[in-house]
Order: structure tokens, then C-alpha cells, then sequence
């Protein structure tokens, strides 16, 4: 392991790639670079129709069974999370290859890329990019996936309307007064020091793997919709899929994220406020109600019928 300047030609190439082939200059924090002004940057989709993220409205979530569970390939692996990178607008954290998804109506398998963080000022100014009914949530750890068919080139991903698939997480505070918990997000968080300045970035050990942060999410229950990338240029490339329950993080390790990493170098600000905000409305799927909800429904359906059979006699 070492500390590295991301100075090198190709590792720019990589992020700006990532980032959805964006070459111009764009942030969080600046009014002269910040959200207002995405829509008018070169080549933005920003301001286009199915733009996210989305406010979640769950009473309008229409029930679709095709909603079916993912196949996680490799998610348990410890060694598969390889470096954690300050962009200067995010920390991102790129996996080796062999991280793939399937299943959950995709229209094929996608090669999971990296996973990347969403959050705001410390746990009480909340920093999520979805909201479910309104409800923002402290942090949202985004996983981007790119169509297996085409071998992680992303300009080809973005240029198609399901070539990415973003997998959305909440992140909540832990209930109790615990610190450092849990494990997993112990050890992530560890790195942030390693990457205070934009452009660090370090290797990173073996001993955690992607379903270790994801601890506690019940991954068969999520909604979905179709929309864009939350930062420029926007493409309208992504699948997205929101997860329903959240990661619960203690509030010490989500703190650490507004506390050490910075926009730029050591004078700069540090890093805070790092998301986009609700765009429009887009049509939500999700899975149908469990059966004894269904069957409730049956129920109160059959009383109806039974009790206009029985007006109709009376
Ligand atoms: C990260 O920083 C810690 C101290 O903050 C240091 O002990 C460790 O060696 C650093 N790791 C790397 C990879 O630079
Ligand atoms: C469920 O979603 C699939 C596509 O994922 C679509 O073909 C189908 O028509 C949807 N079913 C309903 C009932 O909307
Ligand atoms: C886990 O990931 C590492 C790094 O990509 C790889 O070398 C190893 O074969 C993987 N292990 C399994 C069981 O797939
Ligand atoms: C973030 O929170 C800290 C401590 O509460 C505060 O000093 C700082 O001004 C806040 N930053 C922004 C951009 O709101
Ligand atoms: C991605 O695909 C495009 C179009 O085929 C090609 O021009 C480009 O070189 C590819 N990028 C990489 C990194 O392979
Ligand atoms: C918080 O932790 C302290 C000890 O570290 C304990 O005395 C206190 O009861 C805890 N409070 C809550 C709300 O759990
Ligand atoms: C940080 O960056 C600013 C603006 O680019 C520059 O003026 C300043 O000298 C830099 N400070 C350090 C400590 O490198
Ligand atoms: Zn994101």
C-alpha cells in the first residue's frame, strides 16, 4: 500500500470515464460550477426528461412481479475492493473484475465498476440524493454497473438507455450510541485519511468485501426507475435501483466524511453537500405486496362483491 498522486495520464482517463466522459469542470460546492449551471455545460443531458434523482412517492410505486431477486457474483469476495480514490467531488472506491449482477429484470448481466458516496454535512444535515416520501437519509453509497456486452467501455454504456445500472443504498445512523460499528465501515472509513486531497488515492488491503457494507439490506426488496446519472454530463443511461431498508452506520464513521476529505488541497474546503437534487417525476416499480397483504386485499374485494350482490337482492 502506498500514497499516490493521481497524477498519472491513463488514472485521469479512468475517472473522467467513470464520471460519464465528462471533461469539463463541475462541483458541489461552488455556485459558479455547482447544479444551476450543469444544464448548460457542453454535452449535458442535465436538463433532460428522466433526470435523477427522484423523490420516492411509495403510494404511487406501481406492483410489478417481473421484480424478481439479483444474483450478487462475487460480492463476498475480500479482496475484490481495490483502491479508494478522492475525486474531488466524491470517494470512490473501483473493484478488480469478476464483480457482476444479474436478475432483478435486467435485460442482461452488468459488470459491477465501483461504488462511489453521496452525503452532506455530518449525520444530522443529510446529504441522500433519493428521498423516499420525502425522507432524505444522511449518506447514499451508490454501486455503478456497466452491460457486461459491452466490457466496461462506459462510452458506450452511457450512449444506450440501460447501459448502467446503478444500485442506490441509504445510509442511516445506527440507534444506540455505538462508534466505530460497523466493522466493515470501520475499516473503509480508516482510509479517509490516507486521501485527504483530491487526486489521493491508495491501495486498499484485503478484508472487506461489498456484502460486508452492505450488512442488513434486505436485497430481494427495492424500487425501480428508469433515469440519469446525478452528475454531469447526466446521461440518461441508468437503471437505477433503490434499495428499500437502509445500512445502519454509526454516527461517528458517517461524521468522518464531511470532517477529513477535502475539495482540493489542504487549504481547500473540506468536502460537504456532495449531491444533486430531486429532479422530476419518473414512473416507480416495485415489488407487489407480500401474500398476506394480497390476500387481505382478496378479501376485502370479495366483501365487496358479496355486499353488492346482497344490496342488489335487498
Ligand atoms: C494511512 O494513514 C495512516 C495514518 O493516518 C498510516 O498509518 C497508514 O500507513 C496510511 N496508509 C497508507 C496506505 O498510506
Ligand atoms: C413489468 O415490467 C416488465 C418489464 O420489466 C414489463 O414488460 C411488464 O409489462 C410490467 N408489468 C406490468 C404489470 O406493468
Ligand atoms: C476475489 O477477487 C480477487 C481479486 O479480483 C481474485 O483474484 C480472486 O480470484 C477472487 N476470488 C474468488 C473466490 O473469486
Ligand atoms: C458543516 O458543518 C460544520 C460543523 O458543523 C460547519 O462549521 C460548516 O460551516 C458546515 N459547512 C457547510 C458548507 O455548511
Ligand atoms: C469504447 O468504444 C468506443 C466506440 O466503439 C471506442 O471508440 C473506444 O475506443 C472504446 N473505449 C475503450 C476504452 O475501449
Ligand atoms: C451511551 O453510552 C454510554 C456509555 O458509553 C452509556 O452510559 C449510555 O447509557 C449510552 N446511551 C444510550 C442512549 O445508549
Ligand atoms: C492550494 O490551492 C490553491 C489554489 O489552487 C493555491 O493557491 C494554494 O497555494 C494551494 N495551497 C497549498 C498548501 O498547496
Ligand atoms: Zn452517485
Amino acid at each position: 500500500m502506498e500514497r499516490v498522486a493521481l497524477a498519472a495520464l491513463a488514472a485521469c482517463a479512468l475517472l473522467a470515464r467513470v464520471h460519464g466522459a465528462s471533461t469539463v469542470d463541475w462541483c458541489y460546492h461552488r455556485p459558479s460550477c455547482s447544479h444551476q449551471t450543469w444544464p448548460s455545460m457542453a454535452q449535458t443531458q442535465c436538463s433532460g426528461a428522466r433526470q435523477s434523482p427522484i423523490n420516492i412517492d411509495t403510494a404511487s410505486a406501481k406492483a410489478n412481479a417481473s421484480l424478481e431477486p439479483f444474483t450478487f457474483h462475487n460480492y463476498g469476495n475480500t479482496s475484490a475492493l481495490k483502491k479508494v480514490v478522492n475525486t474531488g467531488r466524491t470517494v470512490k472506491v473501483y473493484f478488480d473484475s469478476g464483480l457482476r449482477i444479474s436478475g432483478g429484470d435486467l435485460s442482461e448481466a452488468y459488470d459491477s465498476l465501483q461504488f462511489h458516496l453521496h452525503w452532506g454535512n455530518g449525520s444530522f444535515v443529510h446529504g441522500s440524493e433519493h428521498t423516499v416520501d420525502g425522507q432524505s437519509y444522511p449518506m447514499e453509497l451508490h454501486i455503478v454497473n456497466c452491460k457486461s456486452s459491452y466490457e466496461k467501455n462506459t462510452t458506450l454504456a452511457v450512449a444506450d438507455p440501460s447501459g448502467l445500472a446503478a444500485l442506490g443504498f441509504f445510509i442511516e445512523v445506527m440507534p444506540g450510541n455505538e462508534t466505530g460499528k460497523p466493522e466493515s465501515w470501520r475499516i473503509l472509513t480508516s482510509y479517509l485519511t490516507n486521501i485527504t486531497n483530491a487526486g489521493d488515492f491508495v491501495l486498499m488491503k484485503p478484508g472487506i468485501s461489498l456484502d460486508d457494507l452492505l450488512v442488513g439490506v434486505d436485497r430481494t426488496k427495492y424500487y425501480r426507475y428508469h433515469g440519469s446519472l446525478t452528475t454531469p454530463n447526466c446521461n440518461e443511461a441508468v437503471v437505477w435501483t433503490v434499495f428499500k431498508d437502509s445500512i445502519k452506520v454509526s454516527k461517528d464513521l458517517i461524521d468522518l466524511f464531511s470532517k477529513t476529505v477535502r475539495v482540493s488541497n489542504s487549504s481547500s474546503p473540506f468536502m460537504v453537500n456532495t449531491y444533486r437534487n430531486i429532479q422530476g417525476a419518473q414512473e416507480v416499480t416495485t415489488q407487489p405486496a407480500s401474500r398476506s397483504s394480497t390476500s387481505a386485499a382478496c378479501c376485502s374485494l370479495g366483501l365487496m362483491v358479496l355486499s353488492l350482490a346482497l344490496g342488489k337482492i335487498w
